[in-house]
């Protein structure tokens, strides 16, 4: 139980500075510092940022705002950068990036978070982290930034990629930014337009914005006001700064027809999943060796057989010795069949084949 409340603790956190000197200057421990101001309250520590949820909005069929309140440790961070969110799971600790939709003053921060088909910390924060619970999130990350000079910005967006720009969108009309601004939200379904409701608001209280959502599914009006992005969308956009955020092919399609000032985000490419019986590229980034596997056999034994020698125990998924990160790519537990793609994620080697293309921290 907390003995502190945590205002008290986002109050008292700048009078830990001389802490940090000592710890920096190694006259103490940090986890050990982190010990006993956790004694003190669950989110209270000399560096890392804790955070409890305040409230969860779902903005579409598949996207939720998470709001949280985070301890004095947050510092300098912006809307439009992304930051880990981590969740211990079943023992193990589990972390992905999500954009900062906001941050407000007093530690008050948005994230928007996306459902994933096999997203195993995602479908978590979804489905069951409560209003009340902790998390720990990363520091913060990211350049997007917005071009407070521009003449006009245009903002394209595919899927997720929305909630690294709505942050900034957000941040410039609040700071009364009045050159016209254009979005443009490419979705595969219209349950997917996520903040619409906010958006529409928006485009009424500032007449310089305007919003339009693409279908690119099976419903897709293709053309100048449809489909997946071609150029012919950037019509009137012509001395604009963009910013794209998407999927990599999504802002490599923009790129390749953009000639004017830019910025970017990319998803990390999804890797090839193979058919049954397809060979699978294997990618083992800390050996820096690539080698050709199948997606039958286990990471350990593939890892083996080209010459690296993981750490393992009782290559039956017990005992935890061959845990590794999986870097990219989806993996399949041999016992339960179950699906795992989230970067970051520790796989058990000994049980875990791939699906397709993959990169291990190993
Ligand atoms: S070797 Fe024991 S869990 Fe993999």
């Amino acid at each position: 139980m907390a003995v502190l409340p945590i205002f008290l603790v986002r109050l008292l956190a700048p009078l830990l500075r001389p802490v940090r000197v000592l710890v920096a200057r190694r006259w103490l421990r940090e986890a050990e510092v982190d010990a006993v101001l956790a004694l003190l309250h669950p989110a209270w520590r000399l560096n890392r940022v804790f955070a409890r949820v305040t409230g969860r909005e779902w903005v579409s069929d598949d996207l939720l705002a998470l709001h949280l309140r985070c301890n004095g440790n947050a510092r300098g961070w912006l809307p439009g950068q992304h930051v880990q969110l981590y969740l211990q799971m079943e023992g193990v600790r589990y972390g992905r990036s999500y954009s900062l939709t906001r941050v407000g003053p007093g530690g008050r921060v948005e994230l928007g978070i996306r459902r994933q088909p096999a997203g195993r910390l995602s479908n978590r924060v979804l489905d069951h982290l409560p209003v009340g619970a902790w998390v720990e999130l990363g520091a913060a990350e990211g350049d997007l930034c917005w071009p407070e000079q521009a003449s006009g910005v245009g903002l394209l967006a595919a899927g997720s990629g929305i909630t690294a720009l709505l942050g900034l969108l957000r941040d410039a009309l609040d700071r009364g930014y009045s050159a016209p601004v254009m979005l443009l939200h490419y979705v595969r379904e219209s349950g997917q337009r996520a903040y619409q409701a906010e958006l529409q608001q928006l485009m009424l209280s500032h007449p310089n914005l305007q919003v339009r959502w693409l279908l690119t599914g099976p419903d897709a009006l293709v053309g100048a006001h449809g489909g997946r992005f071609q150029p012919g969308h950037l019509l009137g956009m012509a001395n604009f700064n963009l910013l794209a955020c998407g999927p990599a092919g999504f802002v490599e399609a923009v790129r390749s027809c953009w000639g004017g000032t830019m910025q970017s985000e990319a998803f990390s490419p999804l890797r090839r999943v193979a058919e049954p019986g397809q060979p699978v590229q294997l990618d083992f980034a800390r050996s820096r060796q690539q080698a050709t596997g199948d997606s039958h056999r286990s990471l350990l034994e593939q890892a083996e057989e080209h010459g690296l020698r993981p750490a393992h125990g009782c290559r039956q998924g017990i005992c935890a010795s061959c845990t590794c990160t999986l870097l990219g790519g989806a993996v399949r537990d041999l016992r339960s069949g179950e699906a795992f793609a989230e970067p970051g994620q520790p796989i058990r080697l000994c049980v875990s084949a791939p699906l397709g293309d993959v990169q291990l921290d190993l």
